[in-house]
């Protein structure tokens, strides 16, 4: 590698996913327009997307994953993984009244701003904007969305899911989206390989929507 080169811009970039985003803090709005939730979010430069809601999350969001809104949804954790501002957590406390949405990200700025969406729109009682480490260990989660965080690497991805999806309860779904683009075919076969039960369940505009439950076990019939 050639000293001062490529490389080394790249090591210094500031990303969406730094923990204290360099650029100075410059606030603004955008509008989240859904059939059943429409709400103005508060973005700022630093974050993810802070330009509209990202493609990518609208679809996921319009696909209907995790089943109708209602209060069937009560008394479970659920969790956006890598909430950004927070467009996905906050349509899960609308949509699932009595659900508590755990809002994890690394990126404290965006976690700020996930605290004052769910604020604005009155549901910061069941939205938890926290960094990883502040999950409690014995949460599993129902459910849990994701539009993940494909730029911080390929390996950094799979530690990522790694950690997060075997806290599923048994029964548990998560769905995630990514861009064909940006791998999300060869997520669905890792994920595969990793020996989850990988369903396709759309793709419009070349995004993929993957949902991904525990493989079921079959357990051998035991002799009576
Ligand atoms: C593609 S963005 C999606 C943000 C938001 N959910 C949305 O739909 O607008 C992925 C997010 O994951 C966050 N992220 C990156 N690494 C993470 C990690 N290790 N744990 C949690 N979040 C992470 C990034 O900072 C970024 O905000």
């Amino acid at each position: 590698m050639v000293p001062g080169g490529a490389n080394r811009f790249a090591a210094t970039m500031p990303h969406y996913f730094d923990s204290a985003p360099s650029v100075p803090s410059q606030r603004g709005t955008v509008m989240l327009r859904l059939a059943d939730f429409e709400a103005e979010l508060v973005v700022d430069r630093g974050v993810f997307s802070s330009g509209g809601i990202d493609p990518g999350t609208l679809e996921l969001l319009r696909s209907g994953a995790g089943g109708e809104p209602g209060g069937q949804r009560a008394g479970q954790a659920l969790l956006d993984l890598g909430c950004g501002y927070g467009p996905i957590a906050v349509t899960l406390a609308h949509r699932y009244p009595g659900a508590t949405v755990w809002a994890v990200e690394v990126n404290t700025r965006a976690l700020e701003l996930t605290a004052v969406n769910a604020a604005r729109h009155e549901l910061s009682t069941r939205v938890r904007p926290v960094t990883p480490e502040q999950v409690p260990g014995d949460v599993s989660f129902a459910g849990i969305w994701s539009n993940p965080p494909i730029r911080i690497g390929k390996d950094a991805l799979h530690e990522l899911l790694r950690t997060w999806l075997p806290r599923l309860t048994p029964d548990g779904s998560a769905w995630l989206v990514v861009h064909k683009h940006l791998g999300g075919d060869s997520l669905a076969s890792w994920l595969d390989r990793e020996g989850w039960q990988v369903r396709r369940t759309g793709s419009r505009k070349g995004y993929r929507l993957l949902e991904i439950r525990r493989t079921l076990e079959i357990r051998p019939e035991t002799a009576t």
